[in-house]
């Protein structure tokens, strides 16, 4: 047994397998792994006695999950509607020059991820940018690389 079976072995230990349960498994096994990778979706379906095109069905529904690797560090830029307006477009290039990747993509040293999210709830502040945890409020491109250095 691999390091990573024995994490979702501990994740289904808490759950019964019911279809009802797929997405708190889903986020359970995402957080042991970092993402949902394929064995592990296989993993999933068979302890939901679900066919895995539904998994995957139910499970690309949601923004929240990922299908790959991911970066040490998530960089998000909020695509909302006021951050759209005041330059999210020139935030997010400034990400992709600075980080030397594309949206919806990871660092080959898997630092960074850069995607772009809907609205984070920061209006007041737009355009906002999530780094991890932390928020930062009215980004111009021109503090994008002291943003990263952080
Ligand atoms: S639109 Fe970006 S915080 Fe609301």
């Amino acid at each position: 047994m691999c390091k990573s079976d024995a994490g979702i072995n501990d994740v289904f230990a808490r759950f019964k397998g019911k279809r009802e349960e797929l997405i708190p498994i889903l986020q359970a096994v995402q957080n042991v792994r970092g993402y949902l990778p394929a064995d592990s979706m296989k993993q999933i379906a068979r302890f939901v006695s679900m066919p895995e095109s539904q998994v995957y069905g139910v499970a690309t529904f949601f923004a929240q999950f990922y299908f790959s690797r991911r970066g040490k560090h998530q960089v998000k830029v909020c695509y909302g509607t006021a951050c759209h307006v005041k330059g999210a477009t020139r935030v997010l290039e400034a990400f992709e020059r600075e980080l030397g990747i594309a949206c919806g993509c990871t660092s080959e040293d898997y630092e960074y991820s850069l995607e772009r999210v809907a609205c984070v709830g920061s209006c007041a502040l737009a355009p906002v940018v999530v780094v991890d945890e932390e928020a930062y409020g009215q980004v111009d491109p021109g503090k994008v690389a002291n943003i990263v250095k952080k």
